[in-house]
């Protein structure tokens, strides 16, 4: 797992004045909302005696930890030992040193790591997201899989006619055509031209049965993020699924999906396209599950042939990141999750 990334981790809308608890690259954290309207996100672990604050409460503004009363504020500060009255001294060690926090895209970003604020890689811009043009919907998926599998998963074109036969691949045509992988310097992304088997259910109603390719655009940004681009019906209905594909702990990882379309833009449509992506997830879940090793190896250990190009991008940014020393040290033992879920 990697540091110095802005990991999109949860909800902006379910972050409120109640302390909401946070798992995260095998750490424990909570977050809550101020007064301000500012997300603070601080350790999950008051330092009097090592309770989890996400199991208190916010009043005035302040976290107030369940155990004997400590409040601290949005920055972190302790601001009462109520066994020792108003007058209390704040031992300087009862601070706690809250991570940076952006809300974009309608989603909480903590920085995970120790390099200054100009030289951080930026949160990956999502331009469709608040614009009426497009409808958005949300969702999310638990894999008992390592976060480069999932990552890899979604950039994967040559799955799709075998794992998805049944949604949208094309068990007829397996072949993928030569693609270009276009590098930026955090992310990457590919474009295909995919031949979509005929439509069946509600969208038989709107496609031709002898329809265009799907244009297809799959991407990443790093360290763990996910963007697919399809442009459907000569590019009349446009698609995007942005993915957050959060890194629970070494076994888990929980991708937290936004879904925009240009089209079918009431709230009619909503559940069938919900029921439509956990169907994909659906058919990719044992797949991945089952991968071994549970993270993506080294590229040299594994065979990779012209059409896993993009994959493999992304399987050599991630190591160059771990090669500029970027590798996260594992949690100090307070902070480490309790239950670690062994693989399925
Ligand atoms: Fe938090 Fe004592 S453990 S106030
Ligand atoms: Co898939």
């Amino acid at each position: 797992m990697l540091k110095n990334f802005w990991y999109a981790c949860h909800r902006g809308a379910a972050i409120s004045s109640s302390p909401v608890a946070l798992e995260l690259l095998g750490r424990r954290f909570v977050l809550f909302r101020g007064p301000d309207g500012r997300v603070t996100a601080l350790d999950d672990r008051c330092p009097h005696r090592g309770a989890a604050l996400s199991r208190g409460t916010v009043e005035a503004g302040a976290l107030v930890c369940p155990y004997h009363g400590w409040r601290f504020d949005g920055g972190g500060r302790c601001l009462a030992i109520p066994a020792h009255g108003d007058d209390a001294k704040i031992p300087e060690r009862a601070h706690l040193q809250p991570y940076d926090v952006e809300e974009r895209h309608g989603l909480v970003w903590l920085f995970i790591g120790d390099l200054p604020p100009a030289e951080r890689p930026p949160i990956p811009p999502l331009p469709e997201y608040g614009d009426p043009a497009w409808r958005a919907i949300d969702g999310e998926f638990l894999w008992h899989a390592h976060y480069t599998r999932v990552v890899e998963n979604g950039l994967d074109f040559a799955h799709a006619p075998f794992v998805h036969r049944n949604s949208f691949g094309n068990p007829a045509r397996p072949r993928v055509d030569d693609y270009k992988v276009e590098l930026g310097e955090w992310s990457g992304s590919a474009y295909a031209e995919l031949v979509a088997p005929p439509p069946g259910g509600l969208w038989s109603l709107f496609l031709p049965k002898d329809r265009p390719p799907v244009k297809t655009r799959v991407g990443f940004f790093m360290p763990n993020l996910t963007r697919l681009d399809l442009e459907l019906a000569g590019g009349k209905m446009k698609m995007v699924i942005f993915s957050t594909n959060i890194p629970i702990d070494e076994h888990r990882t929980l991708t937290r999906w936004t879904m925009l379309r240009s089209f079918f833009k009431g709230a009619w449509a909503d559940a069938n396209s919900r029921t439509r992506t956990h169907q994909i997830f659906l058919e990719d879940q044992p797949i991945v599950e089952s991968q071994r090793p549970h993270a993506a190896p080294d590229p040299a250990d594994e065979i990779s042939v012209k059409s896993d190009a993009m994959p493999l991008a992304f399987r050599k940014l991630h190591r160059q990141c771990h090669e500029r020393g970027w590798t996260l040290p594992p949690a100090s033992p307070e902070l480490r999750l309790f239950s670690i879920t062994p693989p399925r």
